[in-house]
């Protein structure tokens, strides 16, 4: 079965409106031959309407970095998973590492978000990932096991059709320790066999699992390579264009 990958940046909190619609502009007229790899940037929710005007015609999807699961109500500061919908975004990301780390999010939210997502017809990409301390005390499959089933336990296969998962060390975010691809090989082979143990053989093998953390167009073939890796998550070399598309072009 051939999984698409699909190559992701993150943009975090980085880059004005203005900026993310030069920086999109930039990587679609880059991507105009890109064919058989999906792309997609997350920039701030501020951008996202302006970003979607920009990359309309093109193969570049949008994304979000998060969402609040309510669908509105008095919740200052937050954003529905219908409005970033309505915004023109397609994806959005769930979970992610520094989301859990400074803003206390727990797998029982990332579970309302990810129905929340699903719920406006978004696509949630699911991150997991285990921190330094953990990878030390050799608790990387029991914390990953943990963020897939708390997460996604309770969802019909039907309803995760969309569901792209993303493992990202927590070590090697933003750090330039890329995990190596011993490392990447085995996670990710782990984490195929839980889908498949979770849901089924066929979810298992029709589901992208992405890698993130330091992914640099230096590194960018020899982890896409893995069997079990279907493309990448991106943060800092994503925020170039002219970088973000020699890792989009890794076969090259
Ligand atoms: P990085 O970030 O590529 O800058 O390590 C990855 C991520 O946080 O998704």
């Amino acid at each position: 079965m051939s999984r698409i990958p699909l190559i992701a940046g993150n943009w975090k909190m980085y880059k004005t409106g203005p900026e993310a619609v030069e920086t999109a502009m930039e990587l679609a007229g880059l991507c105009s031959d890109v064919r058989d790899v999906e792309v997609m940037i997350a920039p701030t929710y501020l951008s996202l309407p302006l970003v979607a005007a920009s990359i309309k015609d093109t193969d570049v999807k949008l994304g979000a970095q998060n969402l609040y699961f309510e669908k509105q109500g008095a919740f200052t500061g937050e954003v529905s998973a219908d409005m970033i919908k309505a915004a023109g975004a397609e994806y959005v990301i769930i979970g992610h590492s520094e989301r859990r780390q400074y803003f206390g999010e727990t797998d029982s939210l990332v579970f309302k978000k990810i129905k929340s997502a699903i719920e406006a017809g978004l696509k949630p990409v699911l991150c997991i990932g285990e921190t330094g301390k953990q990878k030390d005390e050799e608790k990387t499959f029991t914390v990953l096991d943990k963020q897939v089933s708390d997460g996604l336990k309770g969802f019909g296969l039907d309803e995760l059709d969309d569901l792209v998962l993303a493992y990202e060390p927590v070590w090697a975010i933003g750090t330039g320790k890329t995990a190596d691809t011993g490392q990447v090989n085995e996670v990710h082979q782990y984490l195929r066999s839980l889908l498949e143990k979770l849901f089924s053989k066929d979810f298992s093998h029709r589901t992208r699992i992405l890698y993130g953390g330091s992914v640099k167009p230096e590194n960018a073939k020899d982890l896409m390579g893995i069997e079990d890796v279907d493309g990448a998550l991106v943060g800092g070399a994503s925020l170039d264009a002219n970088k973000f598309i020699n890792i989009i072009k890794y076969n090259k």
